[in-house]
């Protein structure tokens, strides 16, 4: 496969918000997870010091909050203040402690050096539920909410920039769940009182990839929206625990990423919004969570028959799966990297993704007593967030070869090139499970002097990392000469410096 680009022909600038992640008080994301105040690696606030070093390697930029289906009947003035009262969790069934809430995460995003994003509930929430969580937030003192900060032990104000209104209030998964007509009206009565509290706020709502729902919210609420919100899991149901195998992941790429893309692309411009509300991918990863019995008329049945413990080890205990790390592959590596290469290739429109999650369930990063577990896609994370520039370059492409896998053809290579401070970084996916691949840089203008490529892989399609096995990292070459050729292995993930 042959790449021709000028850095004169540019697609944008790629947002580093597109390397963000998500995390969700779900299984053992928060409890156990991130915050573990029992857990020998545990800092003066609870928080795991190595996730915190983990997610400060891979730069993250962002990281959303509280979820999620848990957002939508959470009632975040429980979660701060001295005195912090379990509740019960109607989204996931069990109990929340509240010991981890908006103040903790404020001090959880600071330690790793990232922007704190908000999932407000639009579920059994209000537009004053919301607007007075962005004057605890927000506010300097005025008001009950920001004086109940203050007491609370955070005289300055936290500053949250970014904030969504609902999460995926379209589904009847959702609590809460809104006609698209409620929706526009909920979103834009909501937006209109949190800008009244701080107008500098950055603002989005839950869209799909579907007309109807975009027509009705933004032409309702269009005036008061920075960014549109949409979720992806591609491999496998929530019901399916290790989802999709290689070959299968492999035709979940390229095109099956992109349409989503471009229908919101076009519903924005169809409304004359596209220079001005974004696309925030705030959810996203190749597997969706395992959590059976979600939906409530099958848990009729499984509470019918059984006593509620046995529910309960029955229906929740089947969430400590979703824990078995070699279900995580290079499969997972490659998805991920096509994905973002996808993103990258829209960073006109898509300013920001969220992998969900960043720590345990399908996360990149797992937690166990001793320490954590690396899996494949985090590499992708610390290839692309410390090595790919800003700038996205146009690319001609020409012998690109394919694969094809159940009836569907995709390219077997996804490249793409950027350009920025020190030269340029090219990063190069070879989804073949078997062949090598050649790629070939056509750098008009010429300049190049040396290249250094970095490789997520592993022995095969099916390697994973587990506690006391690593079948899978990155290999750094050495900087040599440029020839503008890059040899690439089956089933990896490149970065190609060069300078
Ligand atoms: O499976 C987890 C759920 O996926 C998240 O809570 C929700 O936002 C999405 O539907």
């Amino acid at each position: 496969m042959k790449l021709t680009f000028t850095r004169t022909q540019t697609v944008g600038t790629a947002d580093r918000m597109l390397y963000g992640h998500f995390l969700e008080h779900f299984h053992r994301q928060i409890y156990g997870g991130v915050y573990d105040p029992a857990s020998p690696f545990a800092d003066e606030d609870g928080f795991r010091a190595d996730v915190i070093e983990a997610l400060r390697r891979i730069k993250t930029p962002i990281i959303r909050w509280p979820g999620g289906c848990y957002v939508s009947a959470y009632d975040w003035k429980k979660g701060v203040g001295k005195k912090r009262v379990p509740a019960y969790d109607k989204a996931w069934r069990v109990e929340e402690p509240h010991t981890f809430g908006t103040d903790e995460f404020i001090k959880l995003c600071r330690k790793i050096g990232c922007e704190p994003y908000i999932c407000t509930n639009a579920g059994t929430g209000t537009a004053e539920d919301m607007s007075d969580w962005v004057e605890y937030c927000n506010l300097r003192e005025m008001g009950q909410y920001a004086k109940m900060r203050i007491e609370n032990g955070f005289p300055e104000p936290h500053g949250v920039k970014y904030w969504s209104v609902g999460n995926e209030n379209w589904g009847g998964h959702e609590i809460g769940a809104k006609e698209a007509e409620e929706w526009g009206r909920l979103v834009r009565e909501s937006a209109k009182m949190m800008l009244r509290v701080d107008p500098t706020l950055e603002l989005s709502a839950a869209s799909i990839a579907n007309l109807d729902w975009n027509v009705k919210l933004l032409r309702a609420a269009g005036d008061y929206l920075d960014w549109v919100s949409i979720h992806g899991y591609w491999g496998g149901t929530p019901d399916g625990l290790k989802g999709d195998g290689y070959d299968t992941v492999i035709t979940k790429t390229g095109s099956v990423i992109s349409d989503e893309i471009e229908r919101v692309r076009a519903y924005l411009t169809a409304l004359g919004l596209e220079k001005k509300i974004k696309i925030a991918y705030d959810e996203w990863n190749l597997r969706g969570w395992h959590h059976p019995n979600f939906i409530d008329t099958w848990n009729r049945g499984a509470y019918k028959s059984e006593d509620e413990k046995a529910y309960r080890e029955k229906v929740l205990g089947e969430r400590d799966k979703n824990d078995i790390n070699s279900i995580y592959t290079v499969a997972d590596a490659v998805f991920s990297a096509c994905f973002l290469n996808t993103c990258l290739r829209a960073c006109d429109i898509v300013r920001m993704a969220c992998f969900s999650p960043a720590v345990n369930t399908r996360g990149c990063v797992f937690t166990h007593k001793d320490g954590v577990v690396l899996r494949p896609q985090y590499f992708v994370f610390e290839l692309y967030a410390n090595l790919m520039k800003d700038t996205v370059l146009d690319v001609w492409r020409e012998d690109v070869p394919t694969i094809t896998g159940e009836g569907r053809t995709v390219d077997a290579v996804d490249a793409v090139v950027t350009y920025g401070e020190g030269g340029y970084a090219v990063s190069a996916v070879n989804k073949s499970r078997a062949d090598v691949m050649t790629l070939d840089l056509e750098m008009l203008g010429g300049g190049a002097k040396e290249m250094r490529i970095h490789t997520v892989n592993g022995p095969s399609v099916d390697s994973y990392n587990d506690i006391g096995r690593t079948e899978v990292g990155i290999t750094d070459g050495e900087w040599e000469p440029y020839t503008g050729r890059v040899t690439l292995a089956p089933h990896s993930v490149n970065v190609i410096e060069i300078r």
